[in-house]
Order: C-alpha cells, then structure tokens, then sequence
C-alpha cells in the first residue's frame, strides 16, 4: 500500500491500557493512519496522555512526543465523530454498551474486547488468516439499520486464539480438513492486562485456569477457520473437534502453544510436508501490500530449542507467529510449538492490520 498524504483520522479507545500503549506506538507513524483523539476510564478524561499514563507506561520507548499532550477524552461517540477508524483496547465492561454506541454512531470499530466475536453479524478477523470475513461488512450494516452507511464493529480474535489460527489454515489449505486439534498453552502475563496477577501469585509457578479461555479457542477457532456464505451474509463453522487447555506461566510477553492435530485425510503428510506448507503460507495482508503484514506470516525454526518468548516474540516486530519443533505425534498425526506475541499479532497489530486490509478493500471510504 502506498504511503498516503490524506491519512484517516483514527480514535483509540482504552488508550492508556496494555493494549492501548501499543496502539499508541502502531499508530504514531502510521502512513494511513493519524492519531485524532483518545479515550479511557473517568479517571484518566481531562488529563494530558503522559499524565494519564504516568507511572503505568510500560513500553521500552517514550510516549511519542505528539502524543503526550493530547487531552484524554471520555468514550462517547461525539468526542470522536472526527475520527474515520476507531480502535478499541477497553475492557468487556465498558466495551458493551460503548462499541455498539459507536456504530450507532456511523463509526468503524476494531474491537479487541471479547463481547461481539461471536455475534453473527461480526466478523472476527485474524488478519494472516481470514480478512475474506470483512465481506460481511455490509450484512451488518444492513441488518442494523438503513442509516448505518459508515459503521460496524470488526473483532480480532482473544490472544491465545490467534497465536494458533495461522498454522491450522495454513495446514487446512495445503491438505484438506483437519479432523482433531489438541492445544495447551503457556500465557503471558501481559495477556491478562496491566497490572494483571500479582508477583506472589505469578513468581516461581504456573496457573493452571485461565477464566473462559479454553472456550474461547474451542468456539472462536471454528469461526475463524470457517467459510463465508454466498450471499455474504451469514458463516459457516469449520467442522474440527478442539480441545484446549490454557496456562498462565512467568512470562511477560509472548504466548507459546503446544499443538497436536490429526488430518481427516490418509495417509496424513509428511513432517517435511507440513513445514513446507507453513513456510509457504501468504496471506491477503502480505498480497494486498499492508504496512503491518509481516514479510513471512508463518517463521518455521528449525533449532531444536526455539522458538522461545524472550528470543522470539519481537521477530517482524511480533506480526507473523513462529512454529518449531514441528515432528510425527504418535496420538494424533503431527505435533509442534507455536509463539505468538500476544500484545501485537496477538492484540493490537491484528486491528491495525485488519483496518490497513479494510481500506485497502474499500470498506473505510
Ligand atoms: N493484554 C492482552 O494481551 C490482550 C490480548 C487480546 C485482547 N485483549 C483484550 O483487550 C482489551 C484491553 O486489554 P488490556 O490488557 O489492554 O487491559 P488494561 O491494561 O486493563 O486496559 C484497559 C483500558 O480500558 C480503559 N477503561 C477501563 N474502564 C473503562 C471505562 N469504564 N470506560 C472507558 N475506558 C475504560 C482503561 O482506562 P484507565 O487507564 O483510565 O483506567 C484502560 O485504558 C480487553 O478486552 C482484553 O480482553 C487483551
């Protein structure tokens, strides 16, 4: 995609949060995309960003200086009605009644919070995999309301979810369905936003519960690896059986999942098959020229040890996932390790990437 001169007017919501900080720093110099206005929780409206967010920045670089003085609005549509896109980094709480206002309002939203990803009128996007769902943009604006010309929500997937998706495509295309999907993860802390558990609960352990998030893989998955019909107005689920069991480990950043699956074809493929087809795997993003898509989508490693979290999660500056230790599963058919870094590919990136996809496909004008 070009770099533009006439760059969209872009609002975050959240702003200050985990997700939003790196929202902040996607979008500072963005070719397609200006920072216009801000939004948090009543403690933060009125102050200046770097006021808001003092003591609670957590990022390796500074609050771009253009940033930090920007006054914190509150999440109302008539405090954004200037903005072309809005990004979404709020709770499930406030995401509830606030993401569905501002559609109402003819606003284009890209939400990470959990409330409409399953909602069949929104598509839920990981955008190295399925950017065809934003087709059913114009569905959801018809169904809502004949004066809903501008707005929608678009969803990306939970963290955890995502890391995942680009592999099981990538292995759909290339041999046909998959028939069972086995997944344990290791979490990152960030994953459970800021300040997330404390040190004492954290430190020298692992949690075996994360609330919801194994339904999540297992219902999100189908989605995502599902069709679009026809007319572009309903999704049909992908058929596999998935199984999911989440972790929180001491971790900052940076998701890794053990996954064990089995094809419906027989004989299965190759190891070195399977490699092939996730090394090979493009995406729309990558075709269509994207800012953020990253130059390999799929980063196979061949080191016995890696990929690790604190090696990996900032390859291509955390927007494609890496696969390793990929080899025969003696249950299933193949068995291998995914890392995907959860505030970027895994939050954040994925709704700029899928907002740079929506331009390019027309859905922002
Ligand atoms: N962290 C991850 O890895 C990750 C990954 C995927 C998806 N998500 C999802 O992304 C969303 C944000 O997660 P996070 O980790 O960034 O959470 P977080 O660090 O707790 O940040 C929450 C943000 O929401 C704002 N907020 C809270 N209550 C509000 C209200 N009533 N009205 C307006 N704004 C309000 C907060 O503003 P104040 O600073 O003013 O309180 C803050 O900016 C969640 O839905 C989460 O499930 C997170």
């Amino acid at each position: 995609m070009a770099p533009s001169t006439n760059k969209l007017n872009v609002g975050i919501l959240g702003a200050t949060g985990t997700v939003g900080q790196r929202f902040i720093l996607l979008l500072a110099e963005h070719p397609n995309f200006t920072i216009h206005t801000l939004g948090a929780s009543s403690s933060s409206t009125g102050k200046t960003y770097k006021e808001a967010v003092l003591g609670r920045w957590k990022q390796s670089r500074a609050v771009p200086a253009h940033v930090a003085d920007q006054e914190m609005k509150e999440c109302v549509a008539k405090n954004f009605a200037q903005c072309d896109v809005v990004f979404s980094g709020l709770d499930s709480g406030p995401a509830s009644t606030v993401e569905p206002e501002f559609r109402s309002a003819n606003l284009r939203v890209f939400s990470n919070a959990r409330n409409y990803r399953m909602d069949p009128l929104c598509p839920l996007v990981v955008p190295l995999v399925n950017t065809s769902h934003l087709d059913l943009i114009p569905h959801q604006r018809a169904s809502l309301s004949p004066q809903l010309n501008q707005g929608f929500i678009v969803c990306n997937a939970n963290c955890s979810t995502t890391g995942i998706m680009p592999p099981l495509k990538a292995l759909m295309d290339a041999f046909g369905p998959l028939d069972k999907v086995l997944v344990s993860t290791l979490q990152a802390i960030s994953g459970a936003g800021y300040p997330g558990l404390s040190a004492f609960d954290v430190h020298d352990n692992v949690v075996p519960y994360i609330g919801s998030e194994e339904e999540k893989i297992e219902s999100e998955s189908k989605k995502i690896l599902g069709s679009i019909n026809g007319p572009k107005t309903a999704f049909d689920e992908a058929q596999c059986t998935i199984s999911a069991a989440c972790n929180r480990v001491p971790v900052l950043d940076g998701h890794m999942e053990c996954v064990s699956l089995s094809f419906q074809r027989r004989p299965p493929p190759s190891v070195e098959d399977v490699k092939r087809a996730l090394h090979d795997f493009r995406c729309e993003a990558q075709e269509l020229g994207c800012h953020s898509a990253p130059a390999q989508a799929i980063t196979v490693h061949e080191e016995v040890d890696r990929p690790q979290p604190r090696l990996d999660r900032d390859h291509q500056n955390g927007s494609g996932v890496n696969v390793g230790r990929v080899r025969p599963c003696p249950v299933l058919d193949i068995k291998f390790v995914v890392l995907s870094n959860n505030v970027m590919i895994g939050a954040a990136t994925s709704s700029v990437m899928n907002a740079e996809v929506a331009l390019a496909k027309g859905y922002l004008s």
